[in-house]
């Protein structure tokens, strides 16, 4: 049955339908002005073709991109702050940046043009979740130097939305705004709306009576599990959103309301690969490898088959002729191997909500005992299983799974409701205490 939100063909862009000749062909057009752009005006890019011997002038077809080296985040960082720019810094209206874990920040450009492609990505993306002129979003994403808030934001503008501008943090006054304000759409990380759903119920609301219709989450891994317990929670539709900064930011791809069945990348402006990470070599369609994008018409800071580190596969278009990308619930940064085991912190979260006693408050730490990698998982108890024979209880329940399901041996904490740190944006999962000892 179709979603009443779902928009109608008509409000689509010709290019969300056609094609994939017409798609491939815009592509192809789009590429050799890419490369060629990247060619002539980022040393970078100049240096490592000529030094590989490729040229933006042998590309006659989308395969011929196989032949250019691939660009990591390294790379970028390398050139900190501006030197990928591909136009003089004046023409630069806007940086974004995201701060690794580690030194230095990856620093990216936009001109007036790039800004423009991004909010009609972004209002392209928003009316796919749903979203409808008129109506009010709540983003909570971080504004400033993280693309996220002002990203969603010129977007929600852009399509003709009530852009209330939040940020986040501060989490009762988060709820007690979106009492007031009514918003139909919010634009969260989908662990950031867990703790906004727990504020509800200590202010004593019912999140499921909320405004709330849609959530347009993002930014980090998040699973089926953690989808279902929000729409439950909330009663809305939780829809996925990915981007990241390198290649512009959120809007890369979209999930549609009606299919909620991995995320539309938007082929028109970023061609996606996906390729085998240990050889590089391109994996066909259906397979299971690392993201690589191309810009195919960013101006500041284009970005020539970059790899994501995020893990997952292209498949055919269903709601738009666009290829989709499975829904990512892992990057190789977060793959733990535990005595041999590669597991993702995803993995876990999966088990958790089989549990009625656990919440998806939960963190992984790994430290080192002698030679072997030890795993504890943290997770938070829900208010009605705070009692700690309940919670040992499960405690021994969810070790056993982990043992028969996935593998592994770990120890396992469920902790007193509130104990688990929560995060404003980007939740991290993985708590690593191998390096500092
Ligand atoms: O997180 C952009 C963004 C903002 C996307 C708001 C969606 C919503 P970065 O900070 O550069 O940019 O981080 C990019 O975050 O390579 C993925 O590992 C991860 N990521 C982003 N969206 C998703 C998603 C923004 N929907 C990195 N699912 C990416 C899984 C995601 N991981």
């Amino acid at each position: 049955m179709r979603h009443a939100r779902a928009p109608r063909k008509e409000e689509l862009d010709p290019i969300e339908m056609a094609s994939r000749d017409e798609i491939e062909a815009l592509q192809l057009d789009r590429l050799k002005w890419s490369l060629r752009h990247a060619y002539d005006n980022v040393p970078f890019y100049r240096e490592l073709w000529d030094e590989k011997g490729v040229h933006p002038e042998d590309v006659h077809a989308l395969e011929d991109l196989r032949r250019f080296p691939f660009v990591t985040k390294q790379d970028l960082r390398r050139y900190y702050p501006f030197g990928m720019f591909a136009v003089p810094r004046e023409q630069v209206v806007r940086i974004h940046a995201s701060s690794g874990t580690t030194g230095k920040p990856t620093v990216v450009g936009y001109t007036r043009n790039d800004l423009e492609t991004w909010s009609e990505v972004v209002a392209r993306s928003l009316r796919a979740a749903g979203a409808r002129p008129g109506e009010i979003i709540h983003v909570v994403y971080g504004y400033g130097l993280f693309t996220g808030g002002l990203g969603l934001h010129y977007g929600a503008e852009r399509m003709g939305m009530t852009v209330v501008p939040m940020s986040g943090g501060m989490t009762e006054r988060q709820v007690q705004l979106i009492a007031d304000f009514r918003p139909q759409v919010i634009a969260v990380t989908p662990s950031y709306m867990l703790a906004i759903a727990d504020e509800f119920e200590r202010q004593g609301l019912d999140p499921r009576e909320s405004s709330l219709e849609v959530g347009v989450f993002g930014a980090e891994p998040w699973t089926e599990a953690m989808r279902r317990e929000i729409e439950e929670r909330f009663a809305m539709d939780a829809v996925d959103i990915y981007g990241l900064s390198e290649v512009i930011g959120p809007g890369v791809a979209m999930e549609c309301i009606e299919t909620k069945d991995g995320l539309h990348v938007w082929e028109d402006h970023f061609l996606p690969e996906v390729i085998d990470p240990a050889t590089g070599e391109v994996l066909p369609d259906g397979e299971m490898g690392e993201l690589v994008f191309t810009s195919l018409s960013k101006e500041a800071f284009p970005v020539i088959r970059y790899r994501t580190r995020d893990l997952t596969r292209l498949l055919p278009g269903t709601a738009r002729s666009m290829r989709r990308m499975e829904k990512i619930t892992g990057r190789s940064d977060d793959m733990l191997i535990i005595r041999g085991v590669n597991l993702f912190p995803s993995q876990i979260e999966e088990l958790l909500e089989a549990d009625p006693r656990l919440t998806l408050h939960y963190v992984l730490e790994v430290r080192r005992d002698g030679p072997l990698d030890q795993l504890t998982v943290l997770v938070e108890a829900r208010p009605e299983a705070a009692e700690a024979s309940v919670r040992e209880a499960a405690e021994a329940e969810l070790r056993h799974h982990i043992k028969s399901r996935i593998g592994v041996s770990a120890a396992v904490r469920v902790t007193e409701p509130g104990s688990i740190e929560r995060s404003m944006g980007k939740a991290k999962r993985i708590v690593d205490l191998r390096k500092s000892g």
